[in-house]
């Protein structure tokens, strides 16, 4: 993926554009974000400019801005991709949304996000109805609608399946335990690091929620699983806990590739595949977004359709102020935050 517009660009358009707004601007990969006033750039006819209330902070963003993402931004560059807040303008091209919508958006191309307004294309916004905060909004699209493609479109879950999901207490492990218990009415065991964190994932629905100790990780499946294993695993950390949690998996079981917090990439022998037949497939919210924009766009609606109905609910850790931003992003590399981190955008 790659971004399609800097931010030096956007700057660099903005000079007709009168007002000015507050944005965390990194400046320099690896520093801290430094808050400075922006001019607001011009709109394209397909895109819309936000109003942003709130923005989650997500590890990509951490990523980018230590220059460790696939994503290498050109700088001076404002992350953030993940908003909820309102309309402020339309392109001439926009049909389906108008000023003061009530909207989320995700923006994963052109991020932005950490600041009081910016500029989407109008793929990556949806509208957010009422009963929706903008916190629960800004916590909402990115994890959910990964954990439901996870989940649902490719791990094909059903009531009563068992399911494994590591990281559980983190932004998309959480997501997905969430889904799994209260949607989709499987037998959730959740893995994370503490045991507040497991007290937190059993609240969330979880069966059984545990700490990394492969020991207690595999009895607790056989006692849940009658000694079958897991139907599905959801693993976004790698590395030693996603080769730990392929030893609980069944007979024809499913893993679900979502990411690697644990920044290590595990080697999977296609020969380990065989004994128990299970598939091991991925998921990427920012790849379907690409190639199947219409499963895109449907996932997010139907993560904001549950939440509307009140099946599921974000949970947020942490909300800092925009000029707090470094100590976000500190809150989040120190593993203290469980499910999302949110920023505060509002004047
Ligand atoms: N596929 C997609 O479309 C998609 C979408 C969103 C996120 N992701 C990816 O999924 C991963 C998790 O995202 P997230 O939003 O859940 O992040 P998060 O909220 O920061 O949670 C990640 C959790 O991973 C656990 N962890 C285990 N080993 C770790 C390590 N060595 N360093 C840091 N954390 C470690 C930590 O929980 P414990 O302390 O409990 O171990 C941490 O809280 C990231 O790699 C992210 O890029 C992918």
């Amino acid at each position: 993926m790659a971004l399609r517009r800097s931010f030096a660009s956007i700057v660099q358009t903005s000079i007709r554009q009168a007002s000015t707004f507050k944005a965390a601007v990194l400046k320099e990969v690896g520093q801290p974000l430094k808050i400075e006033s922006v001019k607001a750039a011009k709109l394209n006819k397909d895109q819309v400019r936000v109003k942003v209330s709130k923005c989650g902070v997500n590890s990509a963003d951490l990523l980018v801005c230590q220059g460790e993402y696939h994503v290498k931004p050109k700088l001076p560059f404002v992350p953030g991709f993940e908003v909820a807040g309102e309309v402020l303008e339309v392109g001439s091209e926009v049909k389906t949304l108008q000023k003061g919508d009530r909207v989320i958006g995700l923006n994963k191309d052109l991020f932005s996000g950490f600041a009081q307004q910016c500029i989407l294309n109008q793929n990556d916004v949806w509208n957010l109805p009422g009963e929706i905060s903008f916190k629960e909004g800004a916590a909402l699209p990115d994890s959910y609608a990964t954990a439901l493609l996870g989940l649902a479109r490719r791990a094909q879950l059903q009531e009563g399946d068992s399911v494994l999901v590591t990281a559980a207490a983190g932004g998309l492990g959480l997501a997905a335990v969430d889904l799994a218990a209260n949607v989709y009415r499987a037998k959730v065991i959740g893995v994370c690091g503490t045991e507040d964190k497991a007290s937190l994932v059993r609240e969330k629905g979880a069966w059984a929620a545990l700490t990394y100790k492969p020991e207690h990780l595999r009895a607790k499946v056989k006692e849940i699983t009658e000694g079958k294993g897991v139907r599905v695993i959801f693993d976004a950390v790698g590395g030693h806990v996603f080769e730990e949690s392929l030893k609980c998996v069944a007979h024809e079981g499913m893993v679900v590739v979502a990411g690697f917090a644990s920044k290590q990439i595990p080697q999977v022998e296609t020969s380990s595949l065989l004994p128990k037949a299970f598939s091991l497939v991925g998921v990427s919210l920012s790849n379907y977004r690409i190639s199947d924009p219409e499963v895109y766009r449907q996932s997010v609606e139907d993560v904001v359709d549950m939440c509307e109905q009140g099946l599921i609910s974000p949970h947020v850790s942490a909300e800092f102020d925009l000029e707090k931003v470094n100590e976000a992003f500190e809150f989040l590399r120190e593993r203290r935050s469980t499910g999302k981190v949110i920023l505060d955008c509002d004047d």
